[in-house]
């Protein structure tokens, strides 16, 4: 049996603001004490055995832990079981079988149907299932209710990603802080940790933070290949310049931070708002010449138009986020 032992001795914890401390006891202490996870390894369950489920759940089962599992759809328990995992009937089953409990379904309303009949007090409830910050504190408050401690989880992997993969990924944590760190050492067992906060709905806002950034990317991406495409021109070449490319604009991310926190949008600004929209008649024009629909480039270029036209030519391109919060 193999030992994908976490990279870190300690769950890493990234700062984030803390708007609700969720590290009550939960109502009336119903369950029994809880044990942090020390010495060997801890038992759990996972419920849901989609793709990332069971991803998850075998990296467990091969590092030793005792491995409920449950999925809807029972077939798709079997593997797991083949390899030592102890199948549930149900999700209640699955949930009175041991104190901590990982959930990973499709989506909110999936995770509250699984676990309607479940006994919850006394139990470590994870919820890695995607959800919406609102979702996320909703489904804290619900788990609370029912005397369990709550910390939702967000995802930064494909399940190649987990385990002892080359390219190991992580999840954005919030809500319990006891709970992540008497669990922290099961935890980081798949993924890499990263705690943001209390406030349970923060992991799944850094969470889709991140994944409307890659959205955006990837319109970017096929609007390019859609230019190249057009032309006639091979697309494999073409990527690695596209990669190198991204990759170094990606790092303005960070001079956008600094405007941001110090209100100056202006201080170290290399191609300024006004150049930047004279330039964007430019993409369109070529779009338009290679009868290309530019969809995925306007809705940004309309923005930064109007934040130019508020008088703000010196500035880069920060100031387009007012203009998505006015
Ligand atoms: N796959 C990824 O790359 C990835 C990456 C990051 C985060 N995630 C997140 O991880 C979660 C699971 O993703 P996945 O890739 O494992 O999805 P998946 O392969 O589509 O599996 C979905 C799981 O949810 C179960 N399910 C759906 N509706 C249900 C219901 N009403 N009641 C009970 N169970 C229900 C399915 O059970 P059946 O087998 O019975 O259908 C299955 O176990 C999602 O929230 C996803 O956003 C996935």
């Amino acid at each position: 049996m193999t030992d994908p032992a976490p990279r870190n001795d300690r769950p890493r914890d990234v700062d984030g603001p803390h708007h609700v401390v969720d590290d009550r006891p939960p109502n009336g202490s119903r369950g029994r004490a809880r044990q942090p996870d020390r010495g060997e390894p801890a038992p759990l369950a996972v419920l849901g055995l989609g793709a990332m489920g069971t991803a998850l759940a075998r990296t467990w089962l091969a590092a030793g832990h005792p491995t409920t599992v449950w999925n809807r759809t029972r077939a798709r328990a079997e593997p797991l079981v083949a390899e030592g995992a102890t199948l549930a009937d149900t999700a209640a089953e699955a949930v009175a079988a041991t104190p901590l409990i990982v959930v990973c379904l499709l989506d909110d309303a999936s995770v509250g149907a699984a676990l309607a009949d479940a006994e919850l007090a006394g139990r470590d409830l994870v919820n890695l299932t995607t959800g919406s910050p609102a979702q996320a504190r909703a489904r804290a408050a619900w788990a609370h209710e029912r005397g369990a401690r709550y910390l939702d989880g967000g995802i930064m992997a494909v399940p190649p990603m987990v385990g002892s993969s080359p390219t190991r990924g992580y999840v954005f944590y919030s809500g319990s802080r006891a709970l992540f760190d008497d669990r922290g050492r099961t935890l980081a067992v798949p993924l890499d940790p990263r705690y943001v906060g209390a406030d349970p709905g923060l992991a799944a806002l850094h969470d889709v933070a991140l994944l409307s950034a890659m959205t955006g990317m990837f319109a970017g991406i096929s609007h390019a290949f859609a230019l190249i495409r057009a032309a006639g021109v091979p697309a494999r070449p073409f990527a690695p310049l596209l990669v190198e490319w991204l990759r170094a604009m990606a790092t303005s991310a960070s001079a956008t931070a600094e405007h941001l926190d110090s209100g100056d949008y202006t201080t170290g600004v290399m191609s300024n708002l006004a150049m930047q929209v004279a330039g964007n008649a430019t993409l369109l024009r070529t779009a338009a010449e290679l009868g290309v629909d530019a969809e995925l480039l306007t809705p940004y270029m309309a923005a930064m138009q109007r934040r130019l036209a508020d008088g703000h030519a010196d500035e880069g391109v920060t100031g387009v986020i007012d203009q998505l919060l006015s």
